[in-house]
């Protein structure tokens, strides 16, 4: 085996990636496909996880999954569905997302607890069902792995009009440190990666626009929009070999973004 495939090799792995169909989601389960893992890509339309895992294959083994995340029965399900067709789980990426753009005068109560639900509930919860097959998977030289997909904007008080999502992001986070600490004793790490902008169905309306894409990557320390490669180089070090002795990190990949000093001098 050689160096690079020992530290950041999958060979073997079983992952979970939840929204894995679209956007950050997508180019984590390519990563992870790449690196020779097994990757069950779960959300809501299971026809584009099928059609994603079935581009995917060209790479390594991919499978496509239905999941509604937004309640408990929906997490249970996709939890015995992992069970009914793996022994163990080496890597669960907890990426689903919803968000919701109002303005602060009409905000909806409503955007509070779906996003809440998906973002974080559905997190905790699916970690939870899924511990007794992470277990299984880990030892002490290689723990299983938990990476949750935070946000640079859950350590920046920006409200941009979707409150509730930043909201939820700065929970991921603290629930990342909650759980890396529940979970160490299980040799299983739990870590979150913190993007910046990237393109992605949530972001599209900036991503696919010219001039508001050129704008906020001129707000970029590095000058520019994240890529699939800045996804895989962090997910990889999270969940290869390398990663082992790394939990309760929020790793950012932003371009620099997250240590901006707005307007201080
Ligand atoms: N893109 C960025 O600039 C950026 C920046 C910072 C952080 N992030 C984070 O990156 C992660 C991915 O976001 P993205 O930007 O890549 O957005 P995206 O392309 O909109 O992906 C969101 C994914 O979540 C899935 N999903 C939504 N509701 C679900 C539910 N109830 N059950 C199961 N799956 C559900 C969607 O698939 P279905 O519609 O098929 O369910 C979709 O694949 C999120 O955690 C987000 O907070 C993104």
């Amino acid at each position: 085996m050689s160096f690079l495939d020992d530290i950041f090799g999958l060979k073997g792995k079983v992952a979970l990636v939840t929204g894995g169909a679209t956007g950050i989601g997508r180019m984590a389960s390519e990563a992870l496909v790449r690196a020779g893992a097994k990757v069950y890509i779960a959300s809501r339309k299971a026809d584009a996880c099928k059609a994603v895992a079935e581009e995917l294959s060209a790479f390594g083994e991919a499978i496509g999954l239905g999941a509604d995340l937004s309640s408990e029965s929906g997490v249970l399900q996709l939890s015995q569905s992992i069970a009914a067709h793996e022994d163990k789980l080496d890597i669960q990426i907890n990426n689903a997302v919803i968000t919701c753009g109002a303005s602060y005068g009409s905000f909806p109560w409503e955007s509070w607890d779906n996003i809440m639900s998906v973002n974080v509930s559905a997190v905790f919860s699916l970690t939870q069902a899924l511990t007794p097959l992470l277990e299984k998977a880990a030892t002490e030289e290689i723990p299983a792995r938990v990476v949750n997909v935070g946000s640079v904007v859950a350590n920046q008080p920006i409200g941009n009009n979707a409150y509730s999502y930043a909201a939820s992001k700065a929970a991921v986070h603290h629930l990342t440190q909650i759980l890396s600490n529940e979970l160490a004793g299980k040799q299983i790490t739990v870590n979150a990666i913190a993007p910046g902008p990237f393109p992605s169905r949530m972001m599209a309306f900036v991503t696919e626009n010219e001039a508001a894409a050129k704008m906020v990557a001129g707000g970029i320390p590095l000058g520019r929009l994240g890529m699939p490669s800045d996804i895989a180089g962090a997910i990889l070090f999270l969940c290869g070999k390398g990663g082992s002795y790394t939990t309760g990190a929020i790793l950012p990949v932003d371009g620099g973004g997250h240590c901006q000093a707005h307007g201080m001098f």
